[in-house]
């Protein structure tokens, strides 16, 4: 997002009339400036920058303005409405626990609540024996660190160190902030903490054209662990190791060795492994987890975003032996568990069993991915790379001349998109990245596609 100006002048651009978009005022509609100025003026600038779309209503993979316009959806929020904005079974068991009059319980037990956890223990595979629920993404992840250090340190006082990879993100908060190992994004923070251990991210391209792929990323797994030794860092006092499943801005999947080495690594030394699946997880990279296309079985996983279809609600899960270390009354939240959260939660899990979204998922994925390359092979100059899993994708756009990573033509691709009715996830960087809802249709899966197209034919031109 940061380091674009998007167009905030309205701007005659061509009309639109399909079957699944409509555009038919200037872009942005003038008469949503005045709401474009108060937001700038009430709300802190953190905030803005966003591309001057207003969202009135939201459903399954289109969203509208109010004011005539229509968009297909490839963003599904920020991965949020992988059921679907506003699923309608999501809405009934928010209504329901609205019409009985609970919105609040904080700590004292609802039925909702019990429900909401046992389908996701239910759900879930079999390493995942409790839960522990908060709001957002980033305090998940922030308790995940919490427990990793409670079980080091039932071995040992020393062990708490922590290990991530350079460029992942785990959200917003201080001690996650650090795992980014981005000295940019953690300056304001003002000191690092020193037992916050970052590892390179295995880029996949990294053994382009290598035949020996396997062996170079055993190798280089090895490389990068005798560096961090090398550097002082003692392994026994190693408490967990964080991954994101795969690294957000670019859709990218660590090659499946590296991971492989890593997991014989972390049992080695008795060190606990996460995987924050709070983007790639809830079917959207044809998996329920991202994790399990690696085949191997983390201690504990983070969830979010998809977790409820759109409310405030994410989790902590794995072994009970390690959920149950914080002793009764010392980890809550006043906003855990909230019963319409819950509501909408247990909603969007029975939603995910019933509409098969993993299978969905994995088959719409396939061809968006085969639409995708297409696409690459008409612009190759503009297009270095499809990257992704499932209903997940990243463009890596290049500059047609230099063939250097792209950020500004990347943006300019999504502001015209926007203005043809598609909506994508502006990354602010090289990457264009598309996480439509997976019950979108196919033809409109394909009509996104389409769009993608003129907008890199228009380039072109
Ligand atoms: C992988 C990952 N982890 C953590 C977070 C933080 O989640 P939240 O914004 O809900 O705090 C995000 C959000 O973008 C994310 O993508």
């Amino acid at each position: 997002m940061a380091g674009w100006n998007f167009n905030a002048d309205p701007t005659k651009v061509p009309k639109v009339n399909t079957k699944y978009r409509k555009i038919v005022t200037r872009l942005p509609v003038p008469a949503s400036a005045k709401l474009f100025k108060e937001l700038e003026r009430y709300e802190s600038r953190s905030m803005h920058g966003q591309m001057p779309v207003v969202w009135d209503r939201a459903e399954d993979f289109q969203v509208y303005d109010g004011y005539g316009n229509c968009w297909i959806d490839f963003t599904s929020t920020i991965f949020v409405a992988n059921s679907g904005h506003s699923n309608r079974r999501v809405i009934k068991y928010i209504r329901e626990t609205l019409d009985r009059r609970l919105i609040h319980t904080y700590t004292f037990v609802s039925k909702i609540r019990a429900r909401f956890l046992k389908k996701l223990v239910d759900m879930t595979p079999s390493f995942c024996e409790k839960a522990f629920l908060l709001s957002s993404g980033t305090e998940a992840t922030e308790c995940a660190l919490k427990l990793m250090k409670m079980r080091g340190q039932t071995i040992a006082r020393s062990k708490t160190g922590i290990i991530s990879f350079r460029g992942c993100m785990h959200g917003r908060t201080m001690a996650v902030e650090m795992l980014k190992g981005d000295d940019k994004s953690s300056e304001w923070i003002g000191y690092k903490d020193p037992n916050i251990f970052h590892m390179p991210f295995p880029y996949p391209w990294l053994a382009d054209g290598r035949k020996d792929a396997g062996v170079f990323w055993k190798s280089r797994f090895k490389k990068d662990i005798a560096d961090l030794k090398n550097n002082g860092v003692r392994f026994e006092d190693i408490c967990g190791i964080m991954i994101e499943s795969y690294q957000g801005w670019g859709a990218v999947f660590y090659p499946k060795e590296y991971i492989r080495e890593l997991f014989i690594f972390a049992r080695k030394y008795n060190i606990l492994v996460t995987f924050d699946e709070i983007q790639s997880g809830m079917c959207r990279t044809g998996k329920l987890f991202a994790y399990q296309h690696y085949g191997v079985e983390p201690d504990l996983l983070c969830l979010g975003k998809g977790l409820s279809g759109g409310l405030p609600l994410s989790a902590v899960i794995g072994r009970k032996s390690i959920l149950d270390l914080p002793d009764v009354g010392s980890m809550s939240s006043t906003h855990s568990a909230n019963p319409i959260c819950c509501a909408a939660g247990l909603a969007n899990l029975e939603e995910i069993e019933r509409l098969d979204l993993t299978r969905v998922s994995a088959r719409k994925g396939a061809l968006l991915h085969q639409r995708l390359k297409k696409l690459k092979a008409k612009f190759p100059d503009n297009i270095a790379r499809v990257i992704g899993k499932g209903m997940v994708a990243a463009l890596i756009v290049t500059d047609p001349v230099t063939h250097k990573p792209d950020g500004r033509l990347a943006s300019i691709i999504c502001e015209k998109a926007m203005q043809k009715g598609l909506l994508l996830v502006h990354t602010g960087r090289e990457s264009i990245k598309i996480g439509p809802p997976l019950t979108i249709s196919n033809d409109a899966l394909l009509e996104g596609i389409s769009v993608l197209e003129e907008c890199f034919a228009e380039i072109e031109r």
